[in-house]
């Protein structure tokens, strides 16, 4: 099937940020008067797999991607100490910061809408508003509903995966076989994956994503395992929406969980959809977020000037 092109113009560079180089492209108007600044998880993907996202600068909007440092294009650091939440935190604003963005909206997905949250609550004058994708605030609770969703599996599937636990070897051709079950109902559910979904699981950044992660999407051993800000949700002041799918590896519990301590945060869940609802759905889903940043948009210029 022939996929749409994808928006022009795009301005791909690269920023220093920490004394490495980081990559970005911006898609759409490079002046336009909002920007959606897009954040991708893993931890250790790359920003390809958010491309359905620039379909947004067709509703005006300059949409800005990165690879977070160690990953994809930026520079492949291997020094464990900047694999923080912090320091992915504080490279989000120092990208905001280098390009120039102002106040953005910003949009996280997966670990990357962990991002996106702390950021809004760390820096509030700093967003606009927040999106969210399969995104969290407790992987323990994440964990929890993983964990459900490989009880739903066949037999012969969990059985293996049982089996590469308890041997530690997650990277036999069978076990490999059983994730991609997992993979295929709870990542992304589309019978081909699309090219840049494949490249950004191809091109994770080992170092990352083993060290903060853990093997597999549903072995998080790594150390992110203990993560959970849900108590501080209620800072929030940005206009929020917490979106995931009816099959998402992050459950749509996780997402409820959200959407319930976020301030009047709207809460969108999409019956066919996985871990990339904005593949998977993609036309509902961006006119989904498209209608919510207008009226995040107009919302604010409603507002008194401070
Ligand atoms: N690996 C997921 C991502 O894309 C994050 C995640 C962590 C998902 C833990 C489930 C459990 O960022």
């Amino acid at each position: 099937m022939a996929r749409e092109p994808w928006p022009e113009p795009t301005v791909e560079g690269s920023a220093a940020i920490a004394g490495h180089s980081m990559y970005y492209r911006i898609c759409g108007d490079p002046n336009a008067p909002a920007t959606v600044l897009c954040i991708h998880g893993g931890p250790g993907a790359t920003h390809d797999y958010l491309r359905p996202l620039a379909d947004l600068a067709r509703s005006g909007y300059r949409v800005v991607f990165f690879d977070q440092l160690g990953c994809g294009r930026s520079t492949r650091i291997t020094d464990t100490a900047l694999f923080t939440v912090e320091h992915h935190l504080s490279e989000v604003d120092a990208l905001r910061r280098s390009l120039d963005l102002g106040r953005v909206h910003l949009f996280g997905s997966s670990y990357g809408g962990a991002l996106a949250l702390r950021y809004a609550i760390d820096h509030p004058a700093a967003v606009r508003s927040v999106v969210t994708a399969g995104g969290l605030a407790s992987i323990p609770l994440t964990v929890a509903e993983e964990r459900k969703w490989i009880d739903e599996l066949p037999a012969s599937v969990r059985a293996t995966l049982r089996r590469g636990e308890e041997e530690g070897d997650f990277d036999s051709p069978e076990y490999r076989a059983a994730m991609m079950e997992f993979y295929r109902r709870h990542v992304c559910r589309l019978p081909v994956w699309p090219e840049e979904v494949q490249y950004s699981f191809d091109q994770m950044s080992e170092p990352v994503y083993r060290y903060m992660n853990g093997p597999n999407e549903f072995t998080i051993v790594g150390t992110i395992r203990d993560l959970d800000f849900s108590d501080r949700l209620r800072e929030i002041r940005a206009p929020t929406l917490v979106t995931g799918g009816r099959y998402d590896e992050v459950s749509p519990t996780v997402a409820r969980a959200i959407a319930a301590r976020v301030p009047n945060a709207e809460l969108a869940i999409f019956n066919a959809s996985s871990h990339m609802p904005f593949w998977e759905e993609r036309a509902l889903y961006l006119a989904r977020v498209t209608e919510f940043l207008r009226r995040a948009d107009a919302a604010r210029s409603l507002r008194p000037p401070l």
